[in-house]
């Protein structure tokens, strides 16, 4: 905003405008869809968003998949079906997800359903890489199990891409619909459409992961800490040095103009793709960051990493959209202002809300829950396992809860695994929840 517009005057209108814009301005910076995505009890191993930037999935080591409303920054479903770490997660065209495990299943999700929409088992190992085709209609899913395979989603054909010694760790479509790979091998693999065989390219170094620019450049992230930028035809223009250590994982903004690549270290660099140079680096908790997603009009790079927490950055500054939210005093927690248990409750806020006019998240709303029998908040749709436990909720077995970890005092929950260990901990939460759920 400089100067204003000429030949008017400066009158009442013109400060009214500039009153409302910084208004604007305070809304958008202290709106909750600014702080930073806490859910899983497990590093955020993989991350998606949908093609119009309101829904984000994340995939965790902690077995469950979280679907976010990014608004709102608030969970709107738990999502269980593998057995194992959500290694893999992708957004097609429809608006639909994909999750990709451990356990070599994919889950094909709606964002209204709560069970997966189709379940397929294609693969002997770990899955950990997605790719889908430009018209949806494919994807293409990297693994473990050494093969990378090419599956159409509303019909049976798959196909089995066979070469790489050992893992293949990333794959991407090129614009003609051909596939790359990338793998522990050191090599890239360019697989044609028909069954003929790939072309194979050998970098210096094992290779983690794989994006394909709209104008067909191969953009492979190594465990040198290295990402390589190669022609359609597979040779070598140029690398980038994103950090000392391997890297991890890799996204295209959508426009491909930009590269952000994150390393074991935790250091994520937004690459400008054209020139090869380092735009900025995000300057994180310098933890492992497992995953990266673009939001689709490329304003925003959302990050997971081993601290379970998906952060959130402005890519015209490079400044982490959280930190300017965690300063807003949450109006309802403002009497608890300092409080160890109301610290603690950000640990759940994501899906769970505390007041009757809350409603249910992703979790049911906790308010009146002392005194009330597991699984019976009203219009909240909780898993059949919980349905038959025998629990009243109190002191002691809200305690329990987190002293076992839900997945053991509460066998079958979708609720991610959080162990609280120390006691005066547990004591501070209950504490905090006996205030802050009861009817006044
Ligand atoms: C990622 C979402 C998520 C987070 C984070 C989360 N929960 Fe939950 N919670 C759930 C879900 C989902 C259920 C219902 C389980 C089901 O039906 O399978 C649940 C159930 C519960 C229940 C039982 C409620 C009832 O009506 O029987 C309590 C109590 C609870 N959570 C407390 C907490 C507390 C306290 C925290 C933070 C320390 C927390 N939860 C963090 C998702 C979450």
């Amino acid at each position: 905003m400089t100067g204003r517009p000429r030949g008017r005057p400066v009158g009442r209108s013109t400060v009214g405008q500039f009153m409302a814009l910084i208004l604007l301005w305070l809304m958008a910076a202290f709106s909750p869809a600014a702080a930073e995505l806490r859910g899983h009890g497990g590093p955020v191993r993989a991350l998606a968003v949908a093609p119009d930037g309101r829904l984000a999935l994340s995939g965790s080591f902690d077995q469950s998949a979280i679907l976010w409303a990014l608004d709102q920054g608030a969970a709107v479903a738990v999502l269980r079906f593998h057995e194992g770490a959500v290694n893999a997660a992708a957004a097609l065209p429809d608006g639909r997800f994909v999750t990709g495990g451990e356990d070599g299943r994919i889950g094909v999700w709606t964002p209204e359903g709560r069970d997966p929409q189709q379940a397929l088992e294609v693969h002997q190992g770990p899955i950990v890489g997605f790719a889908v085709s430009s018209d949806g209609r494919r994807l293409a899913t990297a693994s473990w199990d050494g093969t990378a395979r090419v599956i159409a989603l509303a019909g049976k054909e798959i196909r089995v891409l066979n070469g790489h010694q050992g893992n293949v760790n990333g794959v991407a479509f090129m614009p003609d619909g051909r596939v790359v790979t990338a793998g522990y091998d050191a090599t890239l693999r360019i697989w044609p459409l028909d069954e003929g065989a790939p072309t194979v390219i050998t970098l210096p170094t094992p290779l983690n992961a794989v994006a394909v620019a709209p104008d067909g450049e191969i953009v492979a992230g190594g465990a040198d800490g290295r990402v390589y930028l190669l022609r359609p035809n597979g040779q070598p223009r140029t690398e980038v040095e994103a950090g000392p250590t391997p890297i991890i994982a890799t996204a295209l903004s959508p426009d491909g103009r930009r590269i952000a690549a994150a390393t074991v270290g935790g250091a994520v660099a937004v690459v400008d793709r054209a020139s090869g140079t380092v735009s900025f680096r995000l300057v994180g908790p310098g933890l492992p960051v497992w995953s990266l997603a673009f939001k689709p009009d490329g304003t925003e790079l959302l990050t997971g990493g081993s601290d379970r927490a998906v952060r959130r950055w402005d890519l015209r500054t490079g400044e982490h959209i959280g930190a300017v939210a965690m300063t807003r005093p949450e109006d309802f927690l403002a009497p608890f202002k300092g409080s160890r248990g109301a610290e603690l409750f950000q640990a759940c806020a994501a899906c769970h809300t505390l007041t009757p006019d809350g409603g249910n998240r992703a979790g049911p709303t906790l308010h009146g829950v002392f005194g009330r029998r597991i699984a019976t908040a009203p219009g909240y749709n909780y898993s059949e396992p919980l349905k038959r436990m025998n629990i009243v909720w109190d002191a002691q077995t809200i305690a329990k809860l987190f002293e076992l970890g839900p997945s053991r005092y509460t066998p079958g929950t979708k609720m991610p695994e959080q162990v609280i260990s120390n006691p005066d901990d547990r004591a501070a939460l209950v504490r905090f929840l006996e205030e802050a759920t009861r009817s006044r």
